[in-house]
Parts: C-alpha cells; structure tokens; sequence
C-alpha cells in the first residue's frame, strides 16, 4: 500500500521526462513556453512519468505478446513501450497521449528505431479513443484513472485481450498474474467473454 501511494506522489512531483537509454530526447529548456500547438487540450490525467525499460520489458513479457497483436498504450508518454513492442516482437503498436509534446517526441523515438512503418502516435484523449482494434493494452496512470478506464476496456476490447498495468491495479477485478520487477508491481487481466 506504501509503494502505491509513494508511486502516486513521485507521480505528482516528476513531470519532467526522464528519457530510456533507446528513446532519450532533450527535455525543453527549464521555463520555455510551449507553443500552443505543443499544449494538451486539457489537463492531463495523469503526469508524466516514465516506465523504466527493465518494466516495459517484462509487461510485454507478462502480456505474452506474439505476431499478429495490436498493442495500444494508454499515456503513452515517449513512446517507449510501443516503440519496444514493434522492435522486439515485430508487432503493430499505437501510443496515445493528450499530450502533443509527449506524441511529438514519440514520433521522433520511433524514426530513430526505426519502427515507423508499424508504430504510431495519437494525441488524443484515452477515454474518448476507440480500442476495439487493440488486443493487448499497457497503462501507467493512477488508481482513479484505471478505475474510471475499467468499463471502457471491459466493453471495446475483444475477450481475450490482454490488459497490464504498471504500478496500479483495477480495483475488486482481481489480475491473473502479479509480479515484483525490481520493486515495481506489474499486473495482467484477460478480458473474459461477454455474458
Ligand atoms: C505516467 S506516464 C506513462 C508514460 C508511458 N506509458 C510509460 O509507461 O512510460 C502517463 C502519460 O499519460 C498521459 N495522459 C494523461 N492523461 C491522459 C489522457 N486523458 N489521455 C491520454 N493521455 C493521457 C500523460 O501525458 C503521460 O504522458
């Protein structure tokens, strides 16, 4: 319970982006305005972040990703995890975020990777964004938001798709599979069939 609440307040305090080794950008200079173009259209839910990459690799582990999946990220933040599932597994993979400075440096991590052909970038909101393509899904937000998230993913996701989360879980729907990576909480859920 102490790590979830001292994850959510390193979530308050760090909104500036601390790069992986593969997809590190330069972080704006400290108190330059972005233009209005590089402004969310609202408050975001939830700051930025980054999953370090030693998680992003064990989530895609945990959702067992394989050829032929679609792997959308939810806050999708520099690209990371979109970009490490079309690198390593071959995969066609989609980031969103409400953020166009974060989809911008994602856009550019994807052309140094070289995966452009099979990752894109979004800015959008995740709650107003279609997932009925997606078949395995990747979240780092925050308790609230994942339950908020919960329904929508219960509706527009195929049964069987897959669902991890890093640090946060969904409330009383109890995850298949809980793992401990480095003092980090990963967490899968399959969607089951409809009733
Ligand atoms: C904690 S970061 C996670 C980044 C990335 N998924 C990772 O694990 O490295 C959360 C991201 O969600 C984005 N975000 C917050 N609210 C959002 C919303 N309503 N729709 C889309 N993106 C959102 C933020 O801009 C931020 O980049």
């Amino acid at each position: 319970m102490k790590a979830i609440y001292a994850l959510a307040a390193a979530m308050t305090i760090l909104t500036v982006p601390v790069g992986a080794a593969s997809a590190q950008q330069p972080a704006p200079a400290a108190g330059a305005p972005a233009s209005a173009s590089e402004q969310p259209s609202r408050q975001p839910d939830v700051p930025y972040v980054p999953t370090p990459q030693e998680v992003v690799d064990a989530m895609l582990e945990l959702a067992a990703v394989k050829k032929g999946d679609v792997v959308y990220d939810l806050g999708s933040g520099d690209g990371r995890i979109p970009i490490t599932a079309a690198k390593r597994y071959g995969v066609t993979a989609m980031g969103i975020d409400i953020n166009p400075q974060r989809v911008k440096e994602a856009n550019e991590n994807a052309q140094k990777e070289g995966v452009t052909d099979r990752v894109s970038f979004r800015t959008a909101d995740l709650f107003t964004t279609d997932l009925s393509k997606a078949n395995v899904v990747t979240l780092y937000l925050l308790p609230d938001v994942n339950l908020k998230l919960r329904p929508k993913l219960l509706k527009e996701l195929k049964p069987g798709s897959r669902i991890v989360s890093h640090a946060f879980n969904m409330g009383d729907w109890e995850p298949e599979v809980t793992k401990n990576i480095d003092g980090r909480t990963i967490y899968l859920w399959t969607v089951p069939q409809r009733k």
